[in-house]
């Protein structure tokens, strides 16, 4: 592992918008951006894309998409979003009346609603487990797993302040009840190091546009072998076994498509994202996620350490915070009402873009931050909070 210096070349970030919000949206890469470009120029000349073309892009990203995670080509699909992800694993994994699925405290909404929704129609009970007072969410799972947990639905880390959940000890236990696992990982792959091998979900789904750098409305998902067989939610021609022969597309087959890609969303070949989809994830292997997670760590430590010590705001604990990911929080007894409005406004005036989630000022740099973008946050607490 090694830190990277910063790629702010690499992308479009003009010098004086200091964007420490990756958890929010990330800015493309130059390189995702000339392919996009590309892609949408071969879209006005239909003429040049060919039967292949719904295919073979594809198979590229999930061949490096495979890489990032330690899975196989087949075990990916192409969706547009999370909820889509997560609505396929809850058509797939089975629940019955009086057993349990797990959510967290505040998780983001698109992991939970499809569960709520499922716990009703099938007499289960949604529990969603309480924000542990000592910040160990390990902890608090682990604690709400016993034999009438059908699944957890989890991120790797809390959106709104990073606190970390150890999924591969989390999933241990739950293979040992019997139930099932469902991440969504938005908040950490591309960023944090995640191994199918050691995390073994059954269904994994992240949004592009955060920490994969990707573009929005290109996610991707992970299923596990064993439901390679399940259901997908839509039906088309693409993701049942009519392949390239265009001519005979009418023609109705009753198998799938191999592996995962029967969970492949409609029109998911994406003649302008998918390029520029490719384009970075070929940067985020080329990088080393591990190499991309050490260099952020040491960022958000730094920012997390300077705000506790010369401003009091608190962050999880080291090791209970994912280390790419940092959001302050401002004790109640000195801010009841959260960031100061007054912080947030010099923050907007400084050109200085991070987000307030619920109470969490999330800080969540990327590698094209630098030491002027860490000095203009710092300038604006400096001016308000002391
Ligand atoms: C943890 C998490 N999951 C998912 C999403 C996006 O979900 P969707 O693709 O359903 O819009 C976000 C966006 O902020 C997120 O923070």
């Amino acid at each position: 592992m090694s830190t990277i210096a910063c790629q702010r070349d690499r992308f479009d970030v003009p010098e004086d918008v200091h964007y420490l919000n990756c958890a929010y949206i990330s800015p493309l890469l130059r390189a995702a951006k000339a392919a996009a470009v590309e892609g949408l120029t071969r879209e006005s000349h239909p003429w040049e894309i060919s039967a292949v073309d719904f295919f073979e892009p594809l198979e590229h990203i999930r061949g490096l998409f495979s890489q990032l995670i330690g899975a196989t080509v087949d075990d990916v699909a192409i969706v547009p979003s999370v909820s889509y992800g997560i609505a396929t694993a809850a058509a797939n994994l089975p629940v019955q009346a009086g057993q349990t699925i797990l959510t967290l405290e505040d998780q983001y909404p698109s992991n939970v609603y499809v569960w709520r929704e499922l716990a009703g129609q099938t007499g289960a009970t949604h529990r969603v487990i309480a924000r542990p007072a000592d910040g160990d969410w390990t902890r608090a799972v682990l604690a709400a797993v016993d034999d009438r947990v059908a699944l957890a639905a989890l991120p790797n880390n809390h959106w709104m302040d990073g606190g970390l959940i150890d999924l591969p000890t989390v999933s241990k236990q739950l293979r040992a009840a019997g139930a099932a696992l469902v991440v969504d990982a938005s908040q950490s792959l591309g960023a944090m190091p995640l191994q199918i091998a050691a995390v073994q979900p059954d269904f994994l789904v992240t949004a592009g546009y955060k920490w994969m750098l990707c573009p929005y409305g290109f996610s991707l998902l992970y299923a596990a072998p064993r439901h390679h067989q399940g259901r997908p939610l839509e039906h088309n021609p693409h993701n049942r076994l009519a392949g390239d022969d265009f001519p005979r597309l009418a023609e109705l087959k009753d198998g799938f498509a191999r592996g995962a890609r029967r969970f492949d969303a409609g029109e998911r070949a994406h003649f302008t994202l998918a390029p520029a989809a490719a384009a970075t994830l070929e940067q985020l292997l080329d990088w080393g996620v591990d190499n991309i997670f050490e260099t952020l760590s040491a960022m958000t430590q730094a920012v997390a350490a300077r705000a506790a010590q010369q401003f009091g705001l608190e962050t999880p604990a080291a090791g209970l915070r994912a280390g790419h990911f940092v959001g302050l929080r401002f004790p109640p007894a000195r801010f009841p009402d959260g960031p100061p409005v007054a912080l947030q406004q010099a923050l907007r005036e400084a050109n200085v873009v991070v987000s307030l989630r619920g109470t969490s000022l999330r800080v969540t740099p990327h590698l094209y931050n630098n030491d002027a973008d860490i000095s203009a946050l710092f300038d604006c607490f400096d001016a308000v909070l002391r």
